[in-house]
């Protein structure tokens, strides 16, 4: 038998797929135009890359302003605390997101209260994010995950009748709109990473856009040291270093001119694969919401039914889906039982009142759990750069996997 490659079998596909991040001539020359100018650093705050990526980045999505930081956890932190939001606050987050997404309210001082997502989408359920509601809410940062967007409609609905702030997690997001309205420019701030992985990368990275001017004044100052960035200079904030160095924001500066055609071309070879897809038994296809006007994704997500792969769960799939020469992994564990997430760690739970609310213990996500632990698989941003063959393969190995599932290891 052995017909799968995880077993020494022919894998379906021996060629690599496309590399990521892409680097040319252009990347080396701007590189090298900022090692001339002696300017590497971030500061004065923003450098000219720096600026220039804020304006290009923030007019692609829809933004008014742009800021760019070290990384897309920092802009999260940088966000509460330029909406005044800390110490005794409680911020609503989804279970199914990286650790990121829990840790920024901690280090401003809030709590991170934990719901569940949607099935359909594995993004923050507004029935949820509703019912946990208390005097001491604060915010809500939804996560748009994969190559879904959370619904945005239910969560400013909720946000303006209950007065809160929205933080979206946009980390997997560059470049999508909804219903017109670009990621990030939804809610009062959208936070980005730029990350090696991510699809507009510098190697490290995160920006912050927003169209609130006094906002985006605050998060600038947040991030230079607390330097007032007023006319009069009159207005500072309890800030710190967490500026991006020149060298990265020419990276970006060169990424965002390639950023729209790449995306433009993943969103063609998602379509064709959520086409091709629905053909595979067991495998349960979460088409993007139509209200998402301008598709743009980080990796495509999808579900399957352990049952159908002889009860072989994702983990055992995602690793015979690798063997046959697709990347593939399995998405976030539930927050609840993810090693990343440590709040017991942090001084937060001695501080706040109803910390006891982060013992993992006491917590049940039951569809992040399940997405977590059995059913989530995702596909790389690079199967989708590979023209109409790059999916077809995908499509053939999760089939193939399927029709000799009682072959897989345990797990
Ligand atoms: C959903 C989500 N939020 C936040 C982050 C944090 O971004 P960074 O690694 O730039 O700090 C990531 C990065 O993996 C992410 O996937």
């Amino acid at each position: 038998m052995n017909e799968l490659a995880i077993n020494g079998g022919t894998p379906v596909r021996t060629t690599s797929y496309p590399a990521w991040p892409k680097g040319d001539e252009r990347e080396i020359d701007a590189v090298t135009d900022v090692i001339r100018s002696g300017d590497w650093g971030g500061f004065p705050e923003p450098g000219r890359y720096a600026a220039r990526f804020e304006e290009a980045f923030a007019k692609y999505q829809g933004a008014g302003h742009g800021v760019l930081m070290s990384n897309g956890t920092i802009t999260m932190e940088v966000a509460l605390k330029a909406l005044g939001i800390g110490w005794g606050d409680e911020v609503i987050i989804p279970a199914l997101t990286f650790a990121a997404t829990a840790y920024a309210p901690i280090a401003a001082g809030a709590l991170p209260v934990i719901v569940d997502v949607t099935p359909e989408t594995w993004c923050i359920d507004p029935d949820q994010v509703e019912a946990a509601i208390t005097p001491r809410t604060r915010a809500i940062m939804p996560v748009h995950l994969g190559h879904h967007m959370a619904d945005m409609d239910r969560i400013m609905d909720i946000a303006a009748r209950h007065g809160l702030a929205v933080v979206e997690d946009c980390a997997h997001a560059h470049g999508q709109q909804w219903q017109g309205r670009g990621a990030g420019c939804i809610g009062d701030f959208g936070s980005f990473s730029h990350q090696s992985s991510k699809i507009l990368t510098a190697g490290e990275g995160g920006t912050l856009l927003t169209s609130d001017d006094d906002l985006a004044r605050r998060a600038h100052s947040l991030i230079d040291c607390g330097r007032a960035k007023d006319p009069e200079e009159k207005e500072y904030t309890f800030g710190a270093n967490y500026r991006l160095g020149e060298l990265h924001a020419a990276l970006l500066a060169v990424a965002m001119e390639r950023f729209p055609a790449q995306q433009a071309e993943r969103a063609e070879n998602g379509k064709l694969f959520e086409e091709l897809v629905v053909q595979v038994p067991g495998v349960r296809v979460m088409p993007a919401d139509a209200r998402i006007t301008r598709w743009s994704f980080y990796n495509y997500l999808l579900a399957i039914d352990p049952e159908t792969f002889a009860g072989r769960t994702n983990t055992v799939v995602a690793a015979a889906m690798e063997a046959e020469g697709i990347p593939a992994e399995v998405q976030y564990p539930s927050m609840n039982r993810y090693e990343l997430f440590q709040p017991s760690l942090s001084r937060l739970p001695v501080c706040v009142e109803h910390a006891d609310r982060l013992d993992p213990q006491a917590m049940s996500f039951p569809v992040a759990e399940a997405a977590g632990q059995r059913e989530s698989l995702y596909f790389m941003e690079n199967v989708f750069r590979d023209g109409a063959n790059g999916v077809e393969a995908a499509v053939e190995a999760l089939a193939k996997i399927q029709r000799n599932a009682d072959e897989l290891p345990a797990g």
